[in-house]
């Protein structure tokens, strides 16, 4: 019971931070899931952001296929490592030890966004903030694949995050293009994948609206932002002739 207690009391930051210092990390298996190498041989290069990148992995991965690639996870250790790996095959990839839902250092637009096992351990408001920085930082018609533990039994209660409460969460700007149930040590977990819708005014209305209450103060600026991120017809960095990072 205290263990419980203290454990609810420490920040998911901390825990993660912690784990990784004591290598207690069974998701870092230096591999990059079949679903995302599928992504990567069917599709030209771009901008991508990995959210809760971890060491790096996929995001060293992104960079040797050509894709520009900004990872991000709050765990400080985590982040160290991913910039020495990155830097020990000679990769220009740009890190940052920073939360997921508060994303202000980043104006995007990106072609592709992966998240793989961030998104299901945050809270409900956490959820909301990280769906409105996905939806300011990919471009109309970008790409986001997501992967998530389903909802199982965790220390007395559930962990995860159920398909529809996805949905839920992601309607208003993005369309599910494709989604498989799979199994990871014999407990469901999902892959999604998810394009971001042309943005149109009703749709800027319709975030502003929604997000509102999560600004204090009525008519936040940063709402209006929201909107106005979504008004914006962006160009797909290939097609504006940049070049793809050093494989
Ligand atoms: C299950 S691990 C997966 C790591 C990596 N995607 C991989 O496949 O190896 C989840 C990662 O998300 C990070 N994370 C969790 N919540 C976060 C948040 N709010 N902001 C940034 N990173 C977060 C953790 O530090 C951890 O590295």
């Amino acid at each position: 019971m205290w263990q419980e207690l203290i454990g609810s009391l420490i920040s998911s930051r901390l825990r993660f931070e912690w784990r990784y210092w004591r290598g207690q990390t069974p998701w870092d298996t230096q591999i990059t899931p079949p679903e995302v190498m599928e992504f990567i041989e069917n599709k030209s290069w771009g901008k991508a952001l990995d959210l809760g990148c971890g060491t790096g992995t996929n995001a060293i991965t992104l960079a040797r296929h050509g894709w520009q690639v900004t990872g991000v996870d709050f765990s400080s250790k985590a982040i160290r490592q991913a910039r020495r790996k990155a830097a020990a095959k000679g990769l220009k990839i740009e890190f940052h030890a920073a939360d997921v839902t508060d994303l202000g250092m980043l104006t995007g637009p990106y072609d592709y966004v992966l998240d793989i096992g961030c998104l299901f351990g945050l809270k409900e408001n956490d959820r909301i903030r990280y769906a409105g920085e996905l939806a300011r930082l990919l471009r109309p018609q970008g790409e986001y694949m997501l992967y998530a533990w389903l909802p199982r039994p965790w220390k007395g209660g559930l962990r995860g995050i159920s398909a529809e409460a996805v949905e839920a969460l992601l309607h208003d700007a993005f369309l599910r293009t494709r989604f498989v149930i799979g199994e990871e040590k014999s407990f469901p977990s999902a892959w999604y994948w998810y394009r971001r819708h042309k943005s149109n005014s009703t749709d800027a209305a319709r975030t502003a609206a929604r997000y509102m209450p999560f600004f204090p103060g009525g008519i936040h600026h940063k709402a209006v932002q929201l909107a106005l991120a979504y008004l914006q017809e962006t160009t797909p960095s290939r097609r504006r002739g940049e070049q793809p990072a050093t494989p």
